[in-house]
């Protein structure tokens, strides 16, 4: 059994297969149109779908070595995300599906996130906790089986990725800027700007807003030569601040609920003091901490195709007539 995704909900055009021998392809093409306009111009990456969606099936039929006969399945990506850019992946499939004779799987992006983990190892048999962070998504999730979700934790504000857009906003470091941020961190001073977290109302809820603003009042009151001198120590504060909220957050649910896994997904995970934090505490609190490799942290077909396979194995199938969902919740 194969299964052919597609995934258009952002800026990736990606397309992948996985079946019962595990990954056999992840083609991605990311559009770099975007960085001079300093984030992701939905016009645009509508437009970049269009260009690149053909190309990149192809691309993923070819490295995988084989022929539609052999797909079960079109997974594709119906939301949440850009209306216009789901529309391109979706409309794609049901065409793929209307003429290959093939079942339609839609698929839950956030959904897909949580999968990825799993393209690459078992899915656990006991219940565990999820961490979703990526550039539109904070989530704490209890993860019971597959398809049985419990939301545990939320962001009430920014999303932890989105936060780490906006402050390399502010410091004209460019975008996507949760990558720069991670770079020139990593020799700079992160004690030299201290952030408080803020205090929820649920312990497991988050918020990244304040931290942001304090980001901001501190930039505006600094002299111009000082923030040149020290921009990367200011990243690297906020970025400290932001990695431990998120860890303490959730050791502290895994700890409350007595669970034993952690995973950690989307495009925030790429983060190296993140990971290395989680590698730490997973070895001091004797959690198996699990993290995709940055390739699948980051928006791709091949978790779509993964969560598909297990739809698939449930016949849980979609009609033709699904329509994209920008703000689906999990
Ligand atoms: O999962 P993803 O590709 O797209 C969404 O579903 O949102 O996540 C993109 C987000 C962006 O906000 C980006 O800045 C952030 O993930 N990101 C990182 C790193 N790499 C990507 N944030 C911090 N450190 C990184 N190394
Ligand atoms: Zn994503």
């Amino acid at each position: 059994m194969n299964i052919l995704a597609i995934e258009t909900s952002c800026d990736e055009t990606s397309a992948a297969i996985y079946g019962d021998d595990g990954l056999l392809a992840n083609e991605i093409a990311s559009q770099l149109i975007h960085q001079k306009y300093g984030g992701v111009v939905p016009e645009l990456a509508s437009r970049a779908h269009v260009r690149n969606i053909m190309p990149i099936i192809d691309a993923a039929l070819t490295k995988a070595s084989i022929s539609k006969e052999t797909i079960s399945a079109i997974a594709v990506t119906y939301g949440p995300g850009l209306v216009g850019s789901i529309l391109v992946g979706l409309n794609f499939a049901k065409a793929l599906a209307l003429a290959w004779n093939k079942p339609l799987i839609g698929i839950n992006h956030i959904e897909g996130h949580l999968f990825s983990n799993f393209v690459n190892a078992k899915f656990p048999e006991e219940p565990f906790i999820t961490l979703i962070v990526s550039g539109g998504h904070t989530l704490l999730v209890r993860v019971n089986a597959p398809g049985q979700y419990q939301i545990m934790g939320t962001t009430k504000d920014d999303a932890a990725g989105e936060a780490f857009d906006k402050v390399a906003k502010m410091l004209n470091l460019g975008y996507p800027g949760g990558p720069i941020i991670d770079k020139i961190s990593q020799r700079a001073d992160a004690s030299y700007l201290r952030l408080s977290k803020p205090k929820m109302d649920n312990k497991f809820d988050f918020s990244f807003s304040g931290i942001k603003t304090a980001v901001l009042y501190f930039i505006k009151k600094l002299a111009p030569e000082e923030l040149e001198k020290h921009r990367a120590d200011i990243a690297a504060s906020f970025q400290s601040t932001a990695v431990n909220f998120l860890i303490d957050r959730s050791f502290s649910l895994v700890d409350e609920i007595g669970l034993k896994i952690l995973s950690v997904v989307g495009g925030v995970a790429c983060n190296s003091l993140l990971r290395k934090r989680l590698a730490e505490r997973a070895l001091s609190e004797n959690v198996r901490v699990l993290v995709p490799p940055p390739l699948l942290c980051t928006d791709n077909a091949a978790m779509i195709a993964r969560a598909g396979y297990f739809k698939y194995q449930k016949g849980n199938f979609s009609p033709l007539s699904i329509s994209p969902d920008p703000s689906l919740a999990l």
